[in-house]
């Protein structure tokens, strides 16, 4: 049985700022100089955990590069991607260390501001996150000049509406300003003109409670883990047909069966694997032939998989191909917020044509149309959702035509 990690979730349901060893990795920021605080995540290699892999020492340097006197960071707990749940069990188990990461954060960078976007599904934490806050307000963990430094920086919440886009860092930003959730073209980048126009910071939950581990605990800790190109530990979200799904944090470098077999305790019923989705359902499937691939940036990316938000989901030979991808189109349907017409008619569109192949009567138009909507959506789409959206059916035509295709007339 392969061992899981304790690294960034050390602290998990023992988290206090007022118990020994509380906010280390602050106390240890606060006696560095702000660039070194950069440079040691820069590296730590750390890849932003929400799923577009930006490193996230680059990103802190980019940001210290503006000094307008209001700056913000927030972050992004809107975990709208299926399968994944990462975020909560940080969020529900060890808040104070995401909160460290932001103060570190905002140390590093002198941000004035911090928010924690909240996906509305997780409404039922707010209380537990307001008073860990005004617990952390009583020991000038936040507020005015705290502990003594230059820092005045205070965190609220901010509760989404449950949309899916508004995970999408300018969509987030539109909705927090009163304005439907919709993607921003970029430039300008929310690091120079975010909320409100002021310079914003926005990382992944998971990204901001990896900073405080790192800091606490110094980066040379953290890649004794990992590969040379993915350093470190990863929180994973393991669903779908395993017999122990759950939130595991794993080195990088394990192999995808590992994860599924030692740590999921392999598939329920002993059915075989017909495939997984990594990241949630915006990427392409992962065949049996992948199995044995190391879970890293660079493995997944030689197979043409990206990491993503790191969930795992995990489908069975009793599941019918078809009705997966017919679940994965309703969702993108549902979720698009229809500002561009590649994603807000593909996904209607192949919807349609999946309920003819469901009933296996379908024209020959449909066999050509299907693929020819899929790749427009990919290349044309205005954002990331509608980009990724047919990822999984577009490598289910590739790699297995015949379970998409069959006539039953
Ligand atoms: C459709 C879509 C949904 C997204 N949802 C999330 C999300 O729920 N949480 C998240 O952290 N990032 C999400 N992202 C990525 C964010 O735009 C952004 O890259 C991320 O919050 C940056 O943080 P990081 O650098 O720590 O990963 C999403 C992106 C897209 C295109
Ligand atoms: S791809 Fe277009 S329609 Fe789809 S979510 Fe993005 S902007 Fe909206």
């Amino acid at each position: 049985m392969k061992k899981t990690i304790s690294f960034i979730t050390e602290n998990f349901n023992k988290s206090s700022p007022d118990l020994v060893g509380g906010f280390q990795g602050f106390q240890r920021a606060i006696n560095m100089e702000k660039e070194d605080i950069i440079q040691e995540i820069v590296l730590s290699g750390l890849k932003g955990r929400g799923g577009a892999k930006y490193p996230t020492g680059k990103k802190l340097m980019q940001s210290a590069e503006h000094h307008d006197k209001e700056k913000y960071i927030i972050c992004n707990a809107d975990e709208g991607e299926p399968g994944t749940f990462k975020d909560r069990e940080l969020l529900l188990h060890d808040p104070y260390g995401v909160f460290e990461g932001m103060l570190i954060a905002a140390f590093a960078i002198n941000a004035s501001h911090g928010i924690l976007y909240l996906r509305e599904e997780y409404k039922y934490m707010i209380d537990d996150l307001k008073n860990a806050l005004n617990h952390m307000r009583s020991l000038n963990l936040l507020g005015d000049r705290i502990l003594k430094t230059e820092l005045s920086f205070d965190i609220s919440i901010f509760l989404g509406a449950g949309a899916y886009i508004c995970g999408e860092e300018t969509s987030l930003i539109e909705s927090m300003e009163g304005k439907p959730g919709r993607p921003r073209i970029k430039p300008p980048y929310t690091l120079e003109k975010g909320l409100f126009s002021k310079p914003t910071l926005v990382n992944n939950v998971a990204t901001f409670s990896t900073i405080s581990a790192i800091i606490r605990n110094g980066y040379e800790e953290f890649i004794k883990y990992g590969t040379v190109e993915s350093p470190g530990t990863k929180l994973i979200s393991l669903c779908g047909n395993v017999n122990k799904p759950g939130a595991y944090e794993v080195p990088f470098g394990m192999t995808i069966r590992e994860i599924i077999y030692d740590i999921g305790e392999g598939i329920r019923n002993g059915n075989s694997f017909k495939f997984a989705q990594i990241g949630g359902v915006s990427g392409p499937l992962v065949l049996p032939k992948h199995i044995d691939t190391p879970f890293s940036y660079e493995d997944l990316n030689e197979i043409g998989v990206p990491m993503g938000s790191g969930a795992i989901i995990v489908v069975d030979s009793d599941n019918d191909i078809l009705d997966y991808l017919d679940a994965v189109q309703a969702f993108f349907k549902h979720e698009s917020c229809g500002k561009c017409t590649p994603c807000r008619e593909g996904n209607r569109q192949l919807l349609n044509i999946l309920s003819r192949l469901r009933e296996g009567k379908y024209s020959q138009e449909d066999t050509i149309n299907i693929e020819k909507i899929a790749k427009t959506m990919k290349y044309a789409s205005f954002c990331g959702l509608g980009q990724s959206a047919p990822a999984a059916l577009l490598s289910a035509i590739e790699h297995c035509p015949q379970e998409i295709f069959k006539r039953r007339d």
